[in-house]
């Protein structure tokens, strides 16, 4: 895999990396461990139902592989994911033999997962479909804005069902105003007292840790402006300086200026 190395996490599983980007793929802290704590515990309260479920960035699967060992009723599984030598390599990843024989049958023959290999910009406008979970797992926006901007975003809860489950890793704040904007309510995902991500969901009673006023308002501030890609064509640097310039010429109370405010 050119520029992608591999890196054993403290899990036990493997990691990945990419040189060109300066980016991992996985947690040091495990692969596995993550896709459990981020993207399949927060959605868990739904698994009394038969769920169609969409995985954005299926990168090596951990996150599909992990839903199939945790969920007792799935009726299907799409994955997006711009790699196909990720893809057609990921059942080789350490895996339950039986989960990776599965993951290499639909390769082969498409049963309940079917794979969507191309951009999740494009790829998401051909989906005509709403689902029960969404597992969104693209690189960090500093990294790779694309994939986070306020129209992608838009693009991806219009997938959700009403009583859906929208699941990232990502808490930053031009991400939870993109999803707040979206008419989604919010929740950390908190393990040790930590937050490692975001659920959100149209309907608030499947939301366990919802965020505070107190948060809800640093939504308000400059910093948490969205990212902006209205034809879903722009490049990361693009986003990124025409956010920067947005950010400089807004008239939005500071961060630091909102936080005086409330601890006053
Ligand atoms: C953080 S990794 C996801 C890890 C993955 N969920 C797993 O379990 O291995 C981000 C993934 O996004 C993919 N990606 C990057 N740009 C993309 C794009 N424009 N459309 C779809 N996938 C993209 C990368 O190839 C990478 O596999």
């Amino acid at each position: 895999m050119k520029n992608i190395k591999t890196f054993k996490t403290q899990d036990g599983s493997i990691g990945l990396y990419n040189e060109e980007l300066n980016e991992v793929y996985h947690s040091k802290f495990g692969a596995k461990k993550e896709a459990y704590e981020k993207f399949i515990a927060p959605a868990l309260i739904l698994n009394n139902r038969s769920l169609d479920i969409l995985d954005i960035c299926y990168g090596i699967g951990y996150n599909t592989k992990c839903a199939i060992e945790n969920f007792s009723n799935i009726n299907s599984i799409d994955c997006i994911e711009i790699d196909n030598e990720l893809v057609s390599k990921s059942y080789e990843f350490d895996y339950d033999e039986k989960i990776n024989q599965i993951i290499k049958d639909n390769l082969q023959k498409s049963d309940f997962i079917h794979f969507y290999i191309e951009d999740a910009r494009s790829a998401i406008k051909k989906i005509d479909k709403k689902y029960d979970i969404i597992f969104h797992d693209g690189f960090a926006p500093h990294k790779q804005s694309i994939l986070w901007s306020e129209e992608f975003i838009k693009l991806v809860a219009s997938k959700l069902k009403d009583n859906g489950i929208y699941c990232t890793y990502n808490h930053s704040k031009p991400v939870l105003n993109a999803l707040c904007k979206m008419g989604l309510f919010l929740g950390q995902t908190i393990v040790d007292n930590k937050i490692i991500g975001t659920v959100a969901s149209f309907d608030k009673n499947l939301i366990k840790n919802p965020l505070i006023s107190f948060e809800l308002g640093k939504l308000n501030t400059k910093s948490a402006i969205t990212y902006k890609d209205k034809d879903l064509n722009l490049s990361h640097e693009e986003i990124i300086k025409n956010r920067d310039n947005e950010v400089n010429n807004s008239k939005l109370q500071t961060l630091s200026g909102y936080l005086k405010t409330v601890v006053k």
